[in-house]
């Protein structure tokens, strides 16, 4: 980003620059100066400020660079083909535009920011420049169509697995495909698949990952709920070992998947889960349910036990926890 503050703080490495100076030089207001500071914040600059001395520029935004991405993840089937872009509306139409074009499998798409970025149930999905992993993979799968949220599944495994490597903090699974810590989302998955004659013709898996976002990154009606992990560890976490390693976990469950089938997955999944034997209520389309998560059946269902003893499979809904 070429911006002046910048070019002026970068000129005394490591030093103070008051903001009076900082005015001067670019013949703005003070107020003017502090605006700019917070705007280059927003895009992933660090400043320290001092009431005293001013401002000192403590890091920039790490930017994402193909060279170093092909460098990590070429050997992968998984990542064959990568685009990197800065800005789009959703990776997932990209990848979607380039599946569509004959891409193979192993095609991933990222994006420094997203202006439309999308989660389930036609969520926001908030994807501000340089702060988190915004990326989609192209998979082609000998599969049924129903069969695809078993993909959800097993995507939600190798996040968990990829982040818990990067990062020593508790995550957990949240049914289907959320990824918690200590209660509040860090991850989400958005699998969109297309069918021809009910079988997969590709699928487009979207991983978002609140990497390293800050409380004020989020809107108000998402700061009580949602977290990432910088601010759960502490600290900044490299976006191209998180994305190497969940390509590593997912490219290696994949492959268990295709010799094994979903019950590994699942036993995986279980493992993880934050779900289950809690009281829920779900919201379906034909109503509300409550009852008692206990574990997938094979096809990938969330079996659900009702006060009457009887269990439930269910497919798709949004959960939410009971007391007690
Ligand atoms: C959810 O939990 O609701 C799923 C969120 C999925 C977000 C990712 S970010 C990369 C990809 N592009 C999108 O527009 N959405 C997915």
């Amino acid at each position: 980003m070429n911006n002046r503050i910048i070019e002026l703080l970068e000129r005394m490495p490591g030093a103070f620059v008051s903001g009076e100076t900082i005015s001067k030089e670019l013949q703005i207001s003070r107020t003017a100066v502090w605006k700019q500071i917070r705007k280059l914040e927003t895009l992933g600059y660090t400043f320290e400020a001092s009431r005293r001395l001013g401002y000192r520029l403590v890091a920039k935004p790490s930017k994402l660079s193909l060279e170093e991405l092909t460098q990590r993840l070429g050997a992968s089937p998984l990542a064959k083909r990568i685009t990197l872009l800065d800005t789009v509306d959703s990776t997932q139409n990209v990848a979607q535009r380039l599946a569509e074009d004959g891409a193979p499998e192993g095609t991933l798409v990222l994006a420094e920011q997203q202006t439309s970025g999308r989660g389930r149930m036609g969520r926001h999905w908030v994807s501000p420049s340089g702060k988190g992993i915004w990326m989609s993979l192209v998979l082609r799968p000998d599969l049924p169509l129903q069969l695809a949220p078993q993909l959800t599944l097993l995507a939600a495994v190798a996040l968990c697995r990829a982040l818990k490597s990067v990062a020593p903090v508790d995550i957990g699974i949240k049914w289907p495909n959320d990824l918690l810590i200590g209660g509040k989302k860090i991850s989400g998955i958005l699998l969109e698949s297309t069918a021809d004659e009910e079988r997969i013709k590709y699928v487009v898996a979207g991983i978002g990952i609140s990497l390293n976002l800050e409380p004020d990154d989020y809107p108000d009606e998402l700061k009580e709920i949602a977290t990432s992990l910088r601010i759960e560890a502490g600290r900044t976490i490299d976006r191209t070992e998180t994305i190497a390693a969940f390509i590593g976990q997912f490219s290696a469950l994949y492959d268990l998947y295709r010799k094994e089938g979903f019950a590994p997955i699942r036993t995986l999944w279980e493992a993880l889960s934050v779900t289950l034997n809690k009281p829920v209520r779900l919201n379906l389309p034909s109503g509300a349910v409550e009852g008692t998560p206990i574990g997938l059946d094979e096809r990938g269902a969330l079996l659900v036990r009702r006060a009457d003893g009887s269990e439930m499979p269910v497919f798709s809904a949004e959960t939410i926890a009971q007391q007690g």
